[in-house]
């Protein structure tokens, strides 16, 4: 459940009205509910209350500081791919001692930058990475904790470029090869080895796929135990899925008591890397149509965000839903509701029944993750605001980008 409701009809985000922020900050902007990001951040931590657990919120789908800021207070972990996001994390007030780092590439200074923040546990995807990092810790007289995430070979049953569990994606170490470089590992002296890890997906909709991995995993550990390697936790990703339109994607609460149930009296850490499920429905982005056009029997509405603020619709054909602020009564018309990009890809929404005029303001739902991370400067087009919401009050959480910083950092020649 989320906090943008329509009331007195009008969209209000939790007791502000949508509309009012629109006059104030100009569109597009991201509107993002504070409320809302710490009531999936809770229903996820509260589901595995009782057992040893970590939640690792995936800064890759939404990075802004504030949004940081609102999860280190709750007392989250974090799960990042990057020094930038461990330098993000850290300016937001975040806990390094809570963040795992995962990614097939980490660069040598990326190891050293979370080697001496002193992250809880870098969560390898090669036996190269594991012998860079090594040979990094051994430098600095350290010694990084480690996870290796393997591959289970699972199909997630999602949108190929967002599926990453099986035998052909980039991602992990297969489960023949996984025995080799956890004895390796442990013959090392700049790692110690704290847990295996995995992550086969986003958006997933259906509990099957992970209960599938999970027993791979564990049958795994048991082989690691019969060597002598201690598994302290077991890191299961990210991935949950969330409600865009029709879908039906399990409640954190069901999600985790089936791990549970399948742990059993294992005394595993449960670490959780979830994105989407804390963010996408706690942010909209908010747009206004600019002109209604017709080109035969098609009609358009143009509006002024475009796929460089939103790629998901243009990348993956992903569908998000548009609602007006202030809905109109009368018979809709079947809109493409298209950016300004010269791209016939840019767009936001397909055959949309809407009842609207130029001048209106919609309302993309579900926007909150994936939307500002992936957004880009395409034509030229300075990156939206992003504004939060918290009860009664609005906080402009980034300033919409200025022409003049378009070109920052570029020169002529001389
Ligand atoms: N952990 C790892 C190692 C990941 O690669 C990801 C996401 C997550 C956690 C978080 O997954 P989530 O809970 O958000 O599903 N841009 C795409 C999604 C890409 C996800 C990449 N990895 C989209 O807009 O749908």
């Amino acid at each position: 459940m989320d906090f943008f409701q329509y009331r007195q009809n009008q969209l209000f985000a939790e007791e502000c009205q949508v509309e009012a922020l629109a006059q104030k900050y100009g569109t597009p902007f991201y509107l993002y509910s504070r409320a809302t990001i710490e009531r999936h951040w809770h229903a996820f931590n509260n589901a595995v209350e009782g057992h040893p657990h970590l939640i690792c919120y995936a800064v890759k789908a939404n990075s802004n500081l504030a949004v940081l800021n609102v999860m280190a207070k709750l007392g989250s972990g974090f799960d990042i791919v990057s020094g930038g996001e461990l330098a993000r994390v850290i300016a937001a007030g975040g806990d390094p001692s809570k963040v795992v780092f995962s990614g097939v590439g980490k660069t040598r200074d990326e190891m050293k930058q979370a080697l001496e923040a002193g992250i809880y546990c870098f969560n390898l995807e090669s036996g190269a990475e594991l012998e860079r990092l090594n040979e990094v810790a051994l430098s600095m007289g350290k010694v990084a904790p480690v996870s290796i995430r393997v591959n289970p070979d699972v199909d997630a049953g999602t949108h190929p470029y967002i599926s990453t569990g099986l035998s052909e994606n980039k991602f992990g170490i297969t489960m023949e090869q996984a025995l080799e470089v956890f004895q390796r590992a442990q013959q090392l002296d700049g790692v110690a080895i704290k847990g295996v890890d995995c992550h086969i997906g986003s958006q997933l909709t259906e509990i099957p796929p992970f209960l599938d991995a999970l027993d791979r995993l564990l049958t795994l550990i048991d082989e690691l135990e019969g060597l002598g390697i201690r598994i302290h936790h077991l890191d299961v990703g990210g991935g949950l899925g969330v409600n865009y339109g029709d879908e039906n994607p399990p409640h954190p609460d069901q999600y985790a008591r089936a791990l549970l149930d399948k742990l059993g009296d294992r005394k595993l850490t449960l670490i959780f890397e979830p994105g989407r499920a804390i963010m996408a429905n706690a942010g909209i982005l908010v747009t206004q149509v600019e002109f209604l056009k017709q080109n035969g029997d098609k009609h358009f509405a143009v509006v002024d965000a475009a796929m460089n603020d939103l790629l998901r619709p243009s990348l993956y054909s992903a569908w998000q839903n548009i609602i007006p602020l202030r809905p109109r009564k009368g018979e809709p018309t079947h809109y493409d509701v298209v950016g300004p990009i010269c791209e016939t890809g840019d767009f936001i929404g397909k055959d949309r029944a809407l009842c609207i005029e130029a001048g209106d303001k919609l309302a993309v739902r579900s926007a909150g993750a994936y939307g500002f991370a992936m957004a880009s400067n395409y034509n030229s087009r300075p990156k939206v605001a992003e504004v939060m919401v918290d009860g009664e009050k609005d906080h402009l959480v980034r300033a919409r980008e200025t022409i003049e910083q378009l070109w920052q950092g570029e020169q002529v020649l001389p």
